[in-house]
């Protein structure tokens, strides 16, 4: 590993009623102002709710016939920009995205919807949106947490989900609403892990595409959770702040690991809290499959 300095964890911040860190609103003014085009596609997710997985999948659907040099030399971040990203030393998000050469650009956000540039929806750019169900989703951000020094530091695990319960984790997971802007795709991490195909299915025609049987096939293979944790370009191995030994990017790709780190007393109170603030019927998150 190279000589660095260990990085210092950030600290969370209120901004605009949403808990963030500087890395996210350093660089507001060009994020707010970023000129989006009518067929880029927005990769929208909390994060770590499959984020990676579906970047993955449109950029082989899109661009898996360009030569390889792409595949193995590229990693993933630099080929789908996360736009609100701004660290030193590196790129900012809309620095990437406005250089990328390839056409459609895929974009990826964490933002709340709020806070999504209003260009996207001016253009009426595509929109991937992907949730997961909040008991893994906070398992994995907690482990993630851990791992990535440049995040806040979770602290322990019960320290964290009551924290994450709170809308204190970064982005704030309150409540989510299904959006009514008809060029949304809204996909859910526990039906990919359950029936890729269909899912994959679906996701074309939603971005009018028809993929040769054979294609579909190679990018399948590839997106597989094994392929992707020993792909150097998708592990994130090439990231220096985050320590893979305390956890790995890649780390379980399951759903229901939850039920590994739930007590059954945060269990209960996750529950009733969760009663109280997703009213929404049409919104239905599997726990298990
Ligand atoms: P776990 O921590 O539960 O393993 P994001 O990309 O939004 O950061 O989400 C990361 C989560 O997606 C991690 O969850 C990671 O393992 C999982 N993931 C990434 N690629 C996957 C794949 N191909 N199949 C299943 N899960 C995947």
């Amino acid at each position: 590993k190279p000589d660095m300095e260990v990085p210092c964890r950030p600290e969370l911040f209120d901004f605009h009623g949403v808990s963030m860190i500087s890395a996210f609103t350093d660089n507001w003014e060009n994020v707010q102002n970023f000129k989006a085009r009518p067929d880029d596609i927005l990769i929208a997710t909390y994060p770590k709710a499959g984020t990676t997985w579906v970047s993955y999948i449109l950029d082989l659907l899109y661009f898996g016939n360009m030569g390889l040099d792409r595949q193995t030399s590229i990693p993933l971040y630099d080929r789908v920009p996360f736009l609100e990203i701004c660290v030193p030393f590196l790129p900012s998000g809309t620095d990437l995205a406005d250089k990328l050469p390839t056409t459609p650009r895929l974009i990826k956000t964490h933002l709340p919807v709020q806070f999504v540039p209003k260009s996207f929806w001016e253009q009426q750019c595509r929109i991937v949106y992907v949730a997961r169900n909040a008991k893994d989703n906070a398992v994995s951000f907690f482990h993630f947490n851990r791992m990535n020094l440049v995040q806040p530091d979770p602290g322990d695990w019960s320290t964290f989900l009551q924290e994450f319960m709170e809308g204190k984790s970064e982005f704030c997971l309150v409540s989510v609403k299904k959006q009514t802007y008809s060029n949304l795709h809204y996909m859910f991490y526990e039906d990919l892990i359950e029936d890729y195909r269909r899912e994959i299915d679906g996701l074309c025609s939603f971005l009018g595409l028809s993929p040769s049987a054979e294609e579909k096939e190679r990018v399948r293979a590839s997106v597989t959770f094994d392929s992707m944790k020993q792909n150097k370009m998708t592990n994130c191995s090439t990231v220096a702040v985050m320590d893979q030994k305390v956890s790995p990017f890649m780390r379980k790709g399951k759903v229901g690991d939850w039920k590994n780190h739930f007590t059954v007393a945060q269990n209960e109170q996750f529950d009733e809290d969760y009663k109280k603030k997703m009213k929404n019927p049409d919104l239905k998150f599997r726990f298990e499959i």
